[in-house]
């Protein structure tokens, strides 16, 4: 895992959004698949701003979103669907059917799970997974307990992630209790990862994902398996690691040591 520690949310949106717009220009008909929450806003902020300003194409990107709550339309203006097309679709050049985001509003979810798992599938698999992570380590919506062989299913949320979901709605009442996500094994297939964190409340579990023993109670320790993982955190979300002047040497000489080893 490569960790880089930066100095503000904005610096952490710069640097993340970078990292997708140079595998998008690599691979113009990237499979990307996308995060909702506060973290990543500034990511695709960035992102249009590379697009408008130095033309980055989407037009042959592929999107898959990780999860929507289990109940909500499409239109709803909590859903992750409007969510997506409000920060970051609606600015950029993305064709609409090239566009997969779970439908919350589904008749028959557990069929819809099945058809969203071939369809990334028949993409050719996701080439860059961005995710956020929950105070409760889940990516995606795997809550404590989701099996790192889960794939795309319906999960109950967790009273913490229902209670942190809360500031969007008006009554408790309405947040949802279910989501449809992607399983943790559906995230390990991804050939690259790109978590993102910032702020205080995120600390504690950024060190116990990143420094802590792999296990299926905080779900974002299984990207410790994964071989390609970036991880891009504020000084915030830094704060409780143990080991962060290696993770620091490690990005500063990470072109030495490239160029030592003759690569
Ligand atoms: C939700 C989403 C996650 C996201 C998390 C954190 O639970 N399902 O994908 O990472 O929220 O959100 P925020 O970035 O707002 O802290």
């Amino acid at each position: 895992m490569e960790i880089t520690i930066t100095s503000n949310y904005e610096e952490m949106s710069k640097v993340s959004a970078q990292i997708i717009a140079e595998e998008i220009q690599r691979k113009h008909d990237l499979v990307l698949g996308l995060a909702t929450g506060d973290t990543p806003i500034g990511t695709y902020q960035e992102l249009v701003k590379i697009h408008k300003e130095e033309g980055l194409d989407f037009s042959k990107v592929k999107s898959f979103n990780l999860d929507e709550y289990l109940g909500l339309a499409p239109l709803h203006k909590n859903s992750y669907n409007y969510f997506m097309w409000e920060n970051l679709f609606k600015h950029i050049n993305i064709n609409p059917e090239n566009v997969y985001i779970p439908q919350g509003n589904i008749k028959d979810p557990e069929q819809f799970c099945a058809w969203y798992e071939a369809q990334i599938k028949e993409a050719g698999g996701i080439d860059l997974q961005v995710l956020g992570i929950g105070r409760d380590g889940h990516i995606a919506f795997n809550e404590p307990g989701s099996s790192f062989a889960s794939r795309t299913r319906i999960k109950a949320l967790y009273k913490q992630t229902i209670e942190d979901n809360a500031r969007f709605f008006d009554k408790m009442e309405d947040v949802p209790r279910f989501a449809i996500t992607i399983g943790i094994g559906t995230i390990m297939e991804a050939k690259k990862i790109l978590l993102i964190a910032n702020g205080k409340n995120k600390a504690a579990v950024c060190a116990q994902f990143i420094e802590g023993p792999v296990t299926s109670q905080i779900t974002a320790t299984a990207l410790q398996l994964h071989s390609y993982v970036n991880i891009v955190l504020d000084k915030d979300a830094a704060s409780k690691l143990e080991r962060t002047e290696y993770y620091d040497w490690v990005r500063d000489n990470k072109h030495s040591v490239q160029k030592e080893i003759g690569r």
